[in-house]
């Protein structure tokens, strides 16, 4: 199986290569170089991470064809569709291409995204599952983040790779994201090798806030690591942030913006219930409560119950009352 890898990397390279060189250094690639530059993201960024543009005109097909590379070789490429009488034509077309490099580096596959809103395609689109692309255990930015996890001793999980790349402009280079698909257990098992602090930084709006509380669960029944979350402000995700507010602002909510997972979910269910329904709101408390009552330090204990004291308008007696019970029925 090993020897079969080193071709279908190679052939993941040399396409990064050419997508790259079209973006850079053509007129076919004038339109996406325009759009990362009115995204903020950098000339150095755009080296860093080997960006590329497949244009229009499918120009993979007649490339690999030059190179007579092996027409088996790149039927399982990925970076092909076939028809039934075996033609095969490029899979990325007019897409902004982010190369994909698994955790030593090498280009695995790839995600393209659009210039423009099409309701008719998707935003992004990946590189089909292949011998070497699956997308359950790419962690996209691992290679270039892990010596920083190490020095920094923590870990940033975003959203969306165009949230670790802006991050990474930004100075903020321990970030990784997952593939678009839900946080998996073989992540989990790779940031475990790395680091004892994990942070996660999703986007602001609902599903993002979703995912994290989806997120903040997995990662903290799966993984030996402290979990904490990064809230970005206004349902914005992070390189809106940092495009808006510029690279230092950026790092400050990198740093001030953490929190606890136990405020985290205290502010999430309070979205999830309707608060001014008698039966809602003693769910929540309960919910909170059970929450409160895993936590070992008293103090912590005392503070969160003094704020839902106050924003519930409750006694704070009858909360450390609950508390206690609940306390008493785990051990
Ligand atoms: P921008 O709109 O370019 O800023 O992207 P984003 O990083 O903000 O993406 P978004 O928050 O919409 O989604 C987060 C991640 O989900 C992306 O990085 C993708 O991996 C994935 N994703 C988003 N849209 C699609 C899609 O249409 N198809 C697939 N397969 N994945 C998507
Ligand atoms: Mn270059
Ligand atoms: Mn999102
Ligand atoms: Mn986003
Ligand atoms: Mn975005």
């Amino acid at each position: 199986k090993q020897a079969s890898v080193k071709p279908l990397i190679d052939v993941q390279e040399k396409a990064a290569k050419l997508y790259h060189h079209i973006l850079v250094n053509t007129k076919l690639g004038e339109s996406a170089l325009e759009y990362l530059h009115q995204r903020k993201i950098s000339d150095e960024m755009i080296e860093t991470f080997n960006l590329g543009f497949a244009p229009e005109e499918r120009i993979l097909k007649p490339f690999f064809a030059e190179n007579k590379t092996d027409y088996q070789l790149l039927r399982k490429s990925g970076l092909f569709t076939e028809n039934t009488s075996g033609d095969l034509r490029d899979w990325f077309v007019g897409r902004l291409m982010f190369p994909i490099r698994n955790t030593s580096g090498a280009t695995i596959g790839f995600s393209g995204r659009l210039l423009q809103k099409n309701d008719d395609l998707p935003k992004y689109l990946n590189s089909p599952e292949t011998e070497i692309f699956n997308k359950r255990r790419i962690v996209y930015n691992f290679d270039l983040a892990r010596p920083n996890i190490r020095k920094d001793h923590d870990l940033i999980l975003f959203e969306g790779f165009m949230d670790v790349i802006s991050a990474y402009q930004a100075g903020v280079k321990n970030g990784v994201a997952s593939m678009g698909t839900s946080l998996t257990n073989e992540q989990i098992y790779d940031f475990n090798r790395v680091t004892d602090h994990v942070y996660v930084c999703y986007d602001g709006d609902t599903p993002g806030q979703k995912a994290t509380n989806r997120a903040v669960d997995l990662l903290s029944k799966e993984g030996h690591f402290n979990v904490g979350v990064i809230q970005m402000p206004n349902g914005i995700d992070p390189d809106e942030y940092r495009r808006g507010q510029g690279s230092e602002a950026f790092q400050k909510v990198i740093i001030n913006g953490r929190e606890p997972i136990i405020k985290f979910k205290i502010n999430y269910l309070r979205s999830q219930y309707n608060l001014s329904n008698e039966e809602d709101k003693l769910e929540y408390v309960d919910q909170v409560l059970h929450l409160i009552a895993s936590l070992d330090n008293p103090v912590e204990q005392d503070l969160y119950l003094n704020e839902i004291a106050t924003t519930l308008d409750l006694s704070i007696e009858s909360l450390k009352t609950q508390v206690n019970r609940f306390q008493k029925s785990f051990s």
